[in-house]
Parts: structure tokens; sequence; C-alpha cells
């Protein structure tokens, strides 16, 4: 099959997603940074074996839910539910043993410059696990192959191109075999080749490791080409949590501006992007 033709042939029923197992729920999920409130009420699953694609334009709060997801921001108890497991209720141990369970590649998350690529894709299991280094040699390995990066563990990464390293990042965020994978703007700064190629990867990685994947994205091409799911968040609300074909059809005005990105939408306000320009 060509690479750039593969599409998420797996998409299932609406029937099918209601079926299959919450492997995430959010329940009313409100957060604010000091008196700024970014997140709204949110309320959303994602069902096991599913892709759920969280769009939104930039500062939307897309960033921001999905550290509430992996356990990066204080958990509120009764709002985020993982595997099963209230997050809010967890304590330490707990919460590190659901850590293990799942894998996150970071929007800025780049490799450790002075590592090589294997070592950092190792650094996950020589952080939670007591493995030895054989095993640790033989798992990156695995995922270093899974992510079409064989042969190249001993470079540094300043040696990849682009794309090399988002998939080293990938292989990375999946080298503890998790049930769930959050990948945030896992194609952002790459050309569309490349992009498309990380898309095939993702589907590949759902369809080959029965996981499921949270990505979030600006990229509306791949959104529609992996999602199962697409969630759309426009100033920290939820406007649409649907199926690829009802976000696409939706009547609302809203929804159709921010997916063809028009004008309408990017109310920038001037401080604030100069604020986030800034790093602080
Ligand atoms: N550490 C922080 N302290 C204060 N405000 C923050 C912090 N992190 C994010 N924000 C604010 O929260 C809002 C949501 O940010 P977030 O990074 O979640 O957006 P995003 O949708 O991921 O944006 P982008 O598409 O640019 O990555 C923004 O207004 C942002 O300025
Ligand atoms: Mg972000």
């Amino acid at each position: 099959m060509a690479t750039d033709l593969m599409s998420n042939g797996n998409r299932p029923s609406a029937e099918d997603i209601a079926a299959r197992r919450k492997v995430i729920e959010v329940d009313r999920l409100d957060f604010a940074f000091g008196a700024r409130q970014v997140l709204f009420d949110i309320s959303l699953d994602v069902r096991e074996g599913e892709i759920m694609v969280v769009m939104g334009g930039s500062g939307s709060g897309k960033t921001t839910l999905l550290r509430h997801l992996v356990g990066l921001m204080p958990p509120q108890p009764g709002k985020v539910k993982l595997l099963d497991k209230d997050m809010g209720a967890l304590n330490r141990r707990q919460l590190l043993d659901l850590k293990r369970r799942i894998g996150v590649a970071f929007q800025f998350g780049a490799l450790f410059s002075s590592l090589t690529v294997a070592e950092n894709v190792k650094l996950p299991l020589r952080e939670l696990t007591d493995l030895e280094e054989r095993t640790m040699d033989i798992m990156a390995n695995m995922k270093l192959e899974v992510c079409n990066l064989s042969g190249f563990g001993h470079l540094m990464p300043a040696d990849l191109s682009g794309g090399m390293m988002k998939r080293a990042s990938i292989a990375r965020a999946i080298v503890m075999d998790p049930k769930l994978v959050f990948l945030d703007e896992p194609s952002s700064g790459l050309d569309p080749a490349v992009s498309s190629a990380l898309d095939d990867l993702i589907l590949k990685l759902r369809d080959a490791m029965d996981i499921s994947v949270v990505v979030v994205s600006h990229d509306i091409e791949s959104a529609f080409k992996i999602a199962d799911r697409i969630t759309i968040l426009d100033k920290g609300r939820i406007l649409i949590s649907d199926r690829v074909d009802a976000v696409r059809n939706s009547p609302n005005e809203r929804v159709q501006n921010l997916l063809h990105r028009r004008s309408e939408q990017i109310d920038v306000d001037p401080t604030e992007y100069l604020r986030r320009l800034a790093g602080d």
C-alpha cells in the first residue's frame, strides 16, 4: 500500500464506539491558572482502541487538557478517570503505577541532546523499572524498529531530521508498552510528506499494539485521516466531540470556521500573544 494512501480503515461505527470500554473519562473539568480560567466544564471520553484527535486554536487549552489527562496537573477528585482509576483519588505510588501504563510525547518534548537516541528511548525504562540493561536495550530497539528507526539508536538527536526526532519521541512514548498514548502536536513543523508518514505510524501503532491514542493537532487533514473521533476546543470549552463525519458535516458555523481556519476564529489578544512568545 502506498504510504500516502493509507488512512484510518478501522474507523468504528457510532455503535461500536459506544460499546467499548472507556479508557479515559473526563467529567465537568474546570481549570484556572490563578485568576485566568482556561478550561470550562470539559466532559469527554476516549474508548479502547480509539484515536481521539483534539483540535482548536492556539491557546484554546489543548495542552492544558492533555496535562490533566497524564497527571501533570494537580488531580481533582472525580474529574479525570484513566483506565478506570480516579486520578484525584490515588496516592503517589498509585499515580506512579498508572503513569507506567501510559506513554506521552510532549509538544516541545525534545529529546535530551546529550544522550543517544537509544538512551533517550530507554529513559522511561530507567526511571520507572528495575529492568536489566540488556532487556532495556532489547525493548528500546524493538520500539525504534516499530518507528522505522532501526540502526539509528547510536546517533545523537542533533544528527536526526525533524521527522526522525518526532518518531524517536514516539518510540520513547511507547517503550513501556502502554495501553494509552498521548501525543501533543506530533507533526508540527514537519513538511506534509513527513507529517503524513507520521500519521501512518500512529495508525500502525494503534492497529498493531491495540492502544488508545489521544493526539493534539492543528492539522485538519491529518485529523480527518487518523481520527475516529475529533474533539474541538474553543477558548477552553468543548465546541464539539464527535465522529469525524459528524464534525466534518457539522452545521455549527464556529466548527466550520475553525476547521477552515477562517479569520473570524483567530481572535488573538496581542498582549497574551506576546506573553506566550516570551514563554511565560
Ligand atoms: N503555566 C501557565 N501559566 C499561566 N497560563 C498558562 C500556562 N500554560 C498555559 N497557560 C494559558 O492557558 C491557555 C491555554 O494554553 P494551552 O497551552 O493549553 O493552549 P494550546 O491549545 O495547547 O495552544 P497551542 O496550540 O499554542 O499549543 C492559554 O491562554 C495560555 O496562555
Ligand atoms: Mg499546546
